[in-house]
């Protein structure tokens, strides 16, 4: 397998390859994975960040499998998902004998991680009274069970990732600043899929499909009303948030076009296709929506700067700033003019 290849696919076993594999081709993803093939050579400690759902876990396994690592272990611990006393013990194992109940030896999640990576999941919620710990870890990668039985030497790599804001953290002394400096080697920022709308369209014809092949559906078409609502949701749960709608879209769907999932609007409610949070997204989403219903055109008469009573070179330069290159629109713009319902 190449690099790139295995760079998009993380996948350990077949089952699970189709939720293992890294979709989208947006220039804000691909900037991410060139930092991922550039650190994942070296055994420097990586801080993945980002919104919940934008795909922290998928790209954790990226950086192990484009590792020497690979094939060595993996290992995987959330933070978040246990209870304190039980997290010392996960991340660092104890004798046989260490309290009462330890009846035999235990090995934790450092130790299985021997000569493999280990991703520390939710680090922001670790608590403090465990960090210095993990700090001496990583400092002299070297460890102790709980209950003695001297000093171990392990050779692991570290990822961690948290949706939290560590930094602020930091300033309200609820995380150590030694620890996130130690942690925040080379951080990598996964942007929310409302920054990287380009996405979207791959990713809903990854997930139909995927979702469509299990219920043995066939669900060739999608509307492109329901596309466009897509491409302007917010998708506060990014691409989990967007997986899951893919999901109940196929189970609704009976005639081999994509229902949209998105909740219908109550009365004089909250709309369904939420507002972009931020004047950036709304003005690219603008711009992204113009450009497609001009067909493609920038400049002329019926091209996209006109309709917006801009000139060609101001629309242009507005482009440049919000990160849209013609590649992109184009693969946005898709089939988009040539009637009600396109392929997915
Ligand atoms: N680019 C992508 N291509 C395909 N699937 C993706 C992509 N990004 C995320 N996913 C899928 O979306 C779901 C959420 O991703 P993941 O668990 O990696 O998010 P996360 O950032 O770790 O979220 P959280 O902070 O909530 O733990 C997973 O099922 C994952 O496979
Ligand atoms: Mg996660």
């Amino acid at each position: 397998m190449g690099t790139s290849e295995r760079l998009r696919s993380v996948a350990h076993d077949d089952r699970d390859r189709q939720f293992n594999h890294i979709v989208g081709n947006s220039l804000a993803l691909e900037s991410v994975l060139a930092e991922v093939q550039r650190v994942a050579p070296t055994d420097s400690t990586v801080l993945v960040l980002g919104e919940t759902g934008t795909g922290k876990e998928l790209i954790a396994h990226a950086i192990h499998n484009l590792s020497p690592r690979c094939g060595h272990p993996f290992v995987k611990l959330n933070c978040a998902a246990i209870p304190f006393d039980l997290l010392k013990s996960e991340l660092f194992g104890y004798e046989k004998g260490a309290f009462t109940g330890a009846v035999t030896q235990k090995v934790g999640r450092f130790e299985m991680a021997d000569t493999g990576t280990l991703f520390l999941d939710e680090i922001g919620d670790l608590p403090l009274a465990l960090q210095p710990k993990l700090l001496r870890v990583l400092q002299e990668q070297e460890f102790e069970r709980l209950g003695g039985g001297g000093t171990h030497h392990i050779n692991v790599r570290l990822v961690a990732a948290t949706h939290r804001d560590v930094d602020d953290m930091v300033a309200r002394n609820e995380f150590r600043s030694d620890l996130y400096y130690r942690l925040n080697v080379f951080p990598v920022l996964v942007p929310p899929l409302r920054e990287r709308r380009e996405d979207i369209r791959q990713l809903v014809s990854h997930f139909v499909e995927v979702f469509a092949r299990r219920m043995g559906k066939h669900i060739p078409k999608i509307s492109q009303t329901t596309m466009n609502a897509f491409i302007a949701y917010d998708w506060p749960g990014n691409v989990r948030e967007l997986q899951n709608l893919m999901e109940r879209a196929v189970i609704r769907s009976d005639n081999g076009v994509l229902p949209n999932p998105l909740p219908a609007p109550q009365g004089n409610t909250k709309p369904s296709v939420a507002p972009p949070s931020t004047l950036r997204d709304h003005e690219a989403a603008l711009i992204l929506e113009t450009i497609r219903v001009a067909g493609g055109m920038i400049g002329g008469p019926q091209g996209a700067a006109a309709r917006l009573g801009l000139k060609r070179t101001t629309l242009v330069s507005k482009m440049k700033r919000l990160g849209i290159y013609r590649p992109r629109y184009q693969r946005l713009i898709g089939e988009s003019n040539k009637g009600s319902e396109v392929p997915i």
